[in-house]
């Protein structure tokens, strides 16, 4: 259910700009001054915020030279409060689930949705039950699950795997599930495509690549595109193109080897934890963004993502591997020529650089250099390695 029908953009569009100015916490919020977008809440002003969204869009002027691309930005989703999208959905399913009167909240991660998850439980007063795949997500993500109290289970399987047993948990035991099947989720994320628009004027860009793991961030931002289309917002939606490591590149396939009509899960490795999913639960939302919105889907190699994170750091700017992968893709679309140099493309970096601070030694990118001697003289040798 909507807030109010018929959609009048010139009036949205200026009610969603001074909110931001707004006292109130839930029009501070990126997410919730969007809320005509959004389903209902009985009162309004009872969202569980964190004041979510409002994420800076950057210029990144030698990334885009590098790909022999003129326009190229990155909107930094990384800088949400828990450091990655997740907020931006997690705002919308806590707040129901709050109001439906739920206790528990579960999900199965790669680390950044039970970082979200714990934080907005531990805001909402509720509890929360992650289950995380043994040794395969990253310290920083686990510590805040843990700083937000959630209860972790850390389980012998892979991502799929926690997926599997946490059906067969809520089977058994009430549980408010927030992993992206969960509808509300999705809504929340969608905002991101409602802000871009407002951060460029208006004037969609052509291309919007993004890294795709479980695929419900690229359904997400597809759904927010054409709906603002639909309503007149914008005449046309931006092409949505969805990057996935090669090791971990299920939707690829599908779209290969069966023209997306079906998937097959595959055994997924890749260093880019985040985004470490086999058997995606959204591909067939992805798949229909793809065909709607004519984007591209492209797999990268661990070199090129490597590569790709380094170049983001170079602008001075932090995104976890995972993001990097929306850079390295768009590289290889503007080698194919799927995208031309003249276009305007927006990556959507979806974590923050503290999110995994041993990727770049793990993959030979930076060591730390060893401790040396408190002298003026010291320091100045080095100077002249540098
Ligand atoms: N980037 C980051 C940093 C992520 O954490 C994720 C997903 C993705 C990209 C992919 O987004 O799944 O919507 O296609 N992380 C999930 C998690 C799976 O549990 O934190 P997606």
């Amino acid at each position: 259910m909507y807030a109010e029908t018929p959609r009048d953009a010139p009036a949205w569009r200026a009610r969603w700009r001074e909110r931001r100015a707004s006292f109130h916490a839930d029009d501070q919020s990126g997410v919730w001054r969007f809320r005509e977008l959004l389903p209902v809440l009985r009162d309004a002003r009872q969202a569980v915020t964190l004041r979510e969204g409002n994420t800076p869009l950057y210029d990144l002027p030698h990334c885009g030279r590098d790909a022999g691309l003129e326009r190229v930005w990155a909107k930094h989703q990384g800088l949400n409060p828990t450091g990655s999208f997740k907020d931006t959905g997690m705002t919308v399913a806590v707040s129901q689930a709050r109001e439906a009167g739920r206790a528990w909240l579960a999900c199965a991660s790669t680390g950044n949705t039970s970082a979200s998850m714990a934080a907005y439980a531990a805001r909402a007063g509720m509890r929360s039950l992650v289950l995380v795949p043994a040794g395969q997500i990253t310290w920083s993500k686990l510590a805040q699950a843990l700083d937000f109290g959630a209860s972790v289970c850390q389980l012998r399987t892979d991502f799929d795997g926690c997926m599997r047993v946490l059906h067969q948990v809520a089977a058994r035991h009430s549980l408010y599930l927030v992993n992206s099947m969960n509808p509300f989720r999705l809504e929340g994320q969608k905002t991101a495509a409602a802000e871009l628009l407002e951060q460029m004027n208006w004037q969609p860009p052509d291309h919007v690549v993004v890294p795709g793991g479980n695929l419900a961030n690229a359904s997400a931002l597809g759904k927010g595109f054409l709906e603002l289309q639909r309503w007149g917002f914008i005449a046309r939606a931006p092409r949505i193109s969805i990057i996935q490591a090669e090791g971990a590149n299920p939707l690829v396939r599908s779209l290969r080897e069966h023209q997306g009509r079906e998937l097959t899960p595959v055994e997924a490795k890749t260093r880019a934890t985040a985004i470490r999913i086999g058997n995606p639960a959204s591909w067939q939302k992805a798949v229909r963004v793809l065909r709607e919105t004519g984007g591209y889907c492209t797999d990268v190699s661990e070199a090129e993502i490597a590569a790709a994170k380094q170049a983001i750091g170079r602008e001075g700017i932090g995104c976890e591997p995972a993001s990097a992968a929306a850079l390295a893709g768009a590289r290889k679309l503007a080698r194919t020529g799927a995208i031309a140099p003249g276009e305007s493309v927006v990556l959507i970096l979806t974590g923050h650089g503290l999110k995994d601070p041993d990727y770049a030694s793990d993959m030979g990118l930076a060591s730390l250099p060893p401790a040396m001697e408190a002298s003026a003289e010291a320091v100045l040798r080095a100077l002249e390695r540098a």
